[in-house]
């Protein structure tokens, strides 16, 4: 999950932040986090550059000037090896360049922990706030460990919990939404998700065990008949709790044996039972790569989500995410007579974020606060499509999702998306795309480009 946040290139941050237990991770404070962090980002960096090591960190940072009644605006660099700051005022002039306002000097409030944006502190007697980071440098690096250090320990559970790959079968997809929901009451968090239209290779690559078996040919016909839901689960004890969960492999014995199990729940037969885990950690390891693999490097093409273009799109965002809705979500949207033809877990890039909300970019006061929350951890997106008429996806999905204010929606359409899990015009459940004409491009930005 790191990876996804901060890219490839610094997946090598990954090892060394968690070569030490999750209990003394999380007890680190931000300040030594970010420390060791920028640390192997800068080893990385020297390595990669050929000897350039960077020495600062660049913010804009905004002083309310009460006596003249201006808003001043600085550029404040942290120096890295000795903690100080210096401070530039920016000039309204154009071509007018920065004035040293205050020269390098140690101050007591600034703490590379604390630089984050939107947070204040206090230089000789002003309270400052940093507005943006200044230089890519520091909006990727820097900017990104304190996104990842702001989040809740539950974000950390990938790097130092146990974690297991599951699947939903597709005789099991249909209820995918209530699935969703226990797995989630059962103590389980998604990282990875994503439906695969499986073929003949995957699944002898999946069941390799099995090779020769009577039922292999079965298992071929049944899990290439339509999507399958492939996922990353974490918790702890993953590997183990997620086969209790799943149950014996014969529904029939599992209604008996464990009848809370999945199996049980939602299985037929010994063929057709609707999940699968992986029998243990080496399993879970190969499946996992199988699936989700880390590097494209000897990636022979694994199995990719379908996106039909039939339908329209849906992004489940972030706060609805944590706050467990996805799989009432889900429900809602088969409830108002839609299939999901294609579902994705996504952690966006800021980059990408922004050139996807473009559209709204100078129409939309919300535009810099959409683009933060799409960014602030996971997103699902989904391809929708009205079940009785193809064509009508677009709008009818609109009328689903409701009005974009929560607030609103809940007075005049109390039964829409929005309403039952919105919170603010940002924070409202779900995007849709907005214009019939941008449909296709808004499912190949997730589906296609951002693969
Ligand atoms: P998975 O989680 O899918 O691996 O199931 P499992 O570990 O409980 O069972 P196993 O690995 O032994 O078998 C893999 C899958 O093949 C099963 O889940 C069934 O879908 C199918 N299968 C296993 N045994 C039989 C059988 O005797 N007849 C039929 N028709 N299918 C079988
Ligand atoms: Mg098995």
């Amino acid at each position: 999950m790191l990876g996804c946040l901060l890219g490839p290139r610094t997946l090598v941050l990954l090892p060394r932040l968690c070569s030490f237990p999750c209990s003394s991770l999380l007890s680190l404070s931000k300040d030594t986090f970010i420390r060791r962090g920028l640390g192997v980002l800068k080893m990385e960096r020297s390595l990669e550059m050929n000897g350039y090591e960077y020495k600062r960190c660049s913010f804009l940072v905004d002083w309310d000037d009460e006596d003249a009644s201006l808003v001043r605006k600085f550029q404040l660099l942290y120096y890295l090896e000795d903690d100080t700051i210096e401070l530039y005022e920016l000039r309204k002039n154009k071509g007018a360049r920065p004035r040293l306002f205050l020269k390098r000097t140690r101050v007591a409030a600034v703490n590379l922990g604390a630089m984050h944006v939107g947070s204040t502190f206090n230089v000789m007697g002003r309270n400052m706030r940093i507005s943006d980071f200044a230089d890519e440098f520091t909006r990727n690096k820097l900017g990104k460990l304190l996104q990842w250090f702001n989040k809740s320990p539950d974000d950390f559970l990938p790097l130092y919990l146990k974690r297991t790959f599951a699947m939903l079968k597709p005789d099991a997809m249909d209820q995918s939404d209530e699935i969703l929901n226990l797995i989630k009451d059962h103590g389980f968090k998604i990282a990875k998700m994503k439906t695969v239209s499986l073929d003949r290779g995957d699944i002898l690559r999946l069941y390799k065990e099995h090779e020769g078996k009577p039922f292999l040919g079965f298992l071929v016909n049944y899990l290439t008949t339509s999507p399958c839901l492939a996922m990353e689960l974490v918790a702890d004890n993953a590997v183990s709790r997620w086969m209790e969960f799943v149950g014996t492999t014969d529904p029939e014995r599992a209604r008996v044996d464990a009848p809370g199990s999945l199996r049980a729940l939602y299985g037929r037969d010994k063929g057709y039972n609707a999940v699968h885990g992986s029998n243990n950690e080496e399993d879970s390891k190969r499946e996992l790569d199988i699936f989700f693999p880390s590097t494209k490097v000897g990636n022979f093409s694994p199995p990719r989500t379908s996106a039909t273009l039939e339908g329209t799109l849906c992004i489940v965002k972030p706060h609805a995410l944590k706050e467990g809705h996805l799989g009432s979500i889900l429900q809602e949207i088969r409830k108002g007579g839609f299939r999901v033809m294609a579902m994705q877990m996504f952690y966006v890039e800021r980059v990408n974020a922004e050139e996807f909300y473009e559209v709204y970019k100078g129409v939309m006061p919300e535009y810099a606060a959409m683009v933060d929350e799409l960014t602030q951890g996971a997103c699902v997106a989904l391809e929708v499509r009205y079940d009785a008429d193809v064509g009508d996806s677009h709008s009818r999905f609109r009328e689903l999702a409701g009005p974009r204010d929560p607030d609103i929606a809940r007075h005049i359409e109390p039964s829409t998306l929005r309403a039952k899990f919105g919170k603010t015009r940002v924070e409202n459940a779900v995007h849709c795309t907005d214009l019939p004409e941008d449909v296709v491009s808004e499912v190949e930005y997730f589906f296609l480009m951002l693969q």
